[in-house]
């Protein structure tokens, strides 16, 4: 099963941007160590960075038949973004959010997500470390939608 990793703006800029909220770690080292569960876990990958909200949209509609649950750090735009949320809503794909840091904790505008209620989770806070634990609970998804699957087909058979 697949899982799509969609970066909004500015996440390209991680090991620059503000490392005192985000860390000195890089996107590509992140993307590097998702890569490692998933070979390790049996889960296909993909990668996806934009700065536009149209083309975030735009990736979200594409993983309908592509994928089978997006990982999204919606980053700015998780604060805004009702086309976002709408694109999720449409694909109806299991969906986690994640944050690098503490939403919660930071500035009142960035303790509304406008993503979280069509989501399965939120990940919010642990560094780096919250991607690592989007891709232990997308495992934990596509082995129930495995079961599930399993038994139909079991039934299906008789
Ligand atoms: C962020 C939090 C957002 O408020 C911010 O705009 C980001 C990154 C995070 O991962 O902590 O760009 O999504």
């Amino acid at each position: 099963m697949k899982v799509m990793v969609i970066q909004g703006p500015n996440l390209n800029m991680l090991g620059i941007r503000e490392q005192q909220i985000y860390g000195p770690m890089k996107l590509e080292e992140i993307h590097a160590q998702m890569k490692a569960f998933a070979d390790a876990n049996k889960m296909d990958i993909e990668f996806f960075q934009s700065n536009f909200e149209g083309e975030i949209v735009d990736k979200i509609q594409e993983c309908l038949g592509e994928a089978d649950g997006i990982i999204i750090n919606a980053a700015a735009l998780t604060h805004t973004s009702i086309a976002i949320r709408d694109a999720i809503a449409a694909v109806q794909l299991p969906t986690i959010e994640v944050h690098i840091s503490n939403i919660y904790r930071r500035e009142e505008f960035r303790q509304k997500s406008m993503i979280a209620p069509v989501c399965a989770g939120v990940i919010t806070g642990f560094g780096p470390f919250s991607y690592h634990l989007a891709m232990v609970a997308m495992r934990q998804i596509f082995n129930e939608i495995e079961a599930i699957k399993a038994q139909q087909e079991q039934q299906k058979r008789g």
